[in-house]
């Protein structure tokens, strides 16, 4: 049986750097708040002028992660894409990717898994190559954000929290046993969706409906978030997942090299530190320079990990996510 390891990472983000102070221009927020509650000290939104898009940036990213698996666009055979901010209501970002790198004809599968989105991809990555199917997947997470957020003081619960950005990686066939992906944990509780959502336009209420109301209350086109509901299940959540994935191959919170927590709030990630008893070698974190990023947080932290020399050859790696759906899920890793 074939395994399935991580040969290339790469990422991108948006060189405007927006921080606190900037958002206060906007919004009756602050600093101290925005610092106080979530960690975030600033975040990169995309300038538009500069030709950046969900698809755009997921392909810059994508570029770096094959040239460091030492491998050509030619040499990957399937695309997965996650994202929740597409560029196109549809079709999804992956078949962007296949035209922006000039690729073959290949698959192109889109993931709407939200804050979860790289992590279900990596485990459906994963399935394909140990099945024999393809040899070498590209799966990016990108996000725009900053297009659909409400940037006035009635948004600033949510705006405040987002960021824009891309990661990918290249997840290539191996004949090492024991090493590369040893499982995923994939779950969701879809009676939760509305807690966390953007619930239009859709299909039940569709774009021409909107503009005729044409009502000034109606915030149902940008993300709603129920924050402290969400907060108190993400720390439950990811605790569970990370201990479903360490007893899935008989391991302990001791065996953890590095856990990579979806960047949803610093906070978060702290709870999450201090109740496996880890220590800050062995959380990394990056939500104080880039905000939440969604589908490409744990990529661009797990790049960023690995550029700074933190992830070494046969470490424990843990990956683990919680976000809207409810969805939430672990990945674990021998490096
Ligand atoms: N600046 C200043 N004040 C603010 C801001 C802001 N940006 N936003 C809200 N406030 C105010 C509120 O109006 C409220 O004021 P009030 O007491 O006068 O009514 C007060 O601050 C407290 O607001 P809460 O929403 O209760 O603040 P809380 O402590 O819960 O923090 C936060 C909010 C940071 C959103 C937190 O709940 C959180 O991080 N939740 C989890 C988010 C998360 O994990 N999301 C999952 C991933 S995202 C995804 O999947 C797409």
């Amino acid at each position: 049986m074939y395994s399935s390891k991580i040969t290339g990472l790469g990422h991108y983000v948006p060189e405007n750097v927006v921080t606190n102070d900037d958002l206060a221009q906007w919004m009756d927020t602050n600093d101290e708040w925005i610092q106080e509650r979530t960690g975030i000290k600033e975040r990169r939104w995309i300038d538009p002028k500069t030709g950046d898009t969900t698809a755009v940036m997921g392909a810059k990213a994508a570029k770096i992660a094959i040239e460091r698996a030492n491998l050509t666009k030619d040499d990957i055979d399937f695309i997965i894409f996650a994202t929740l901010s597409p560029d196109m209501y549809f079709p999804g970002g992956g078949v962007q990717i296949q035209d922006l790198l000039e690729m073959p004809t290949i698959g192109a599968l889109d993931v709407r898994n939200q804050c979860s989105g790289f992590i279900y991809s990596l485990s459906i990555a994963d399935q394909f190559i140990k099945t024999g199917m393809y040899k070498n997947i590209l799966v990016i997470g990108s996000e725009n954000h900053s297009g659909g957020l409400e940037k006035s003081t009635r948004g600033r619960g949510v705006t405040v929290i987002f960021g824009d950005g891309a990661g990918a990686a290249v997840l290539s066939r191996s004949e090492e046993e024991g090493r590369g992906i040893l499982s995923s944990h994939l779950h969701s509780e879809g009676k939760h969706a509305k807690e966390l959502a953007l619930i239009g336009p859709s299909t039940e209420r569709w774009v021409p409906e909107i503009i005729k109301d044409n009502d000034p209350e109606d915030v149902s086109y940008f993300p709603h978030m129920n924050g402290q509901f969400v907060f108190k299940h993400a720390v439950v959540r990811f605790s569970e997942a990370i201990v479903e994935g360490l007893q899935a191959n008989g391991l302990n919170k001791e065996d953890i090299d590095m856990l990579i927590p979806h960047q949803a709030n610093l906070r978060i990630a702290q709870f999450i530190q201090k109740k496996f008893g880890l220590a800050d070698n062995k959380v990394y974190n990056n939500i104080m320079r880039y905000g939440n990023t969604t589908a490409a947080s744990i990529i661009i932290a797990l790049t960023e990990a690995w550029e700074e020399g933190k992830i070494k050859e046969n470490d424990l790696v843990v990956l683990a996510a919680f976000g809207s759906g409810f969805t939430w899920g672990s990945v674990v890793i021998r490096w």
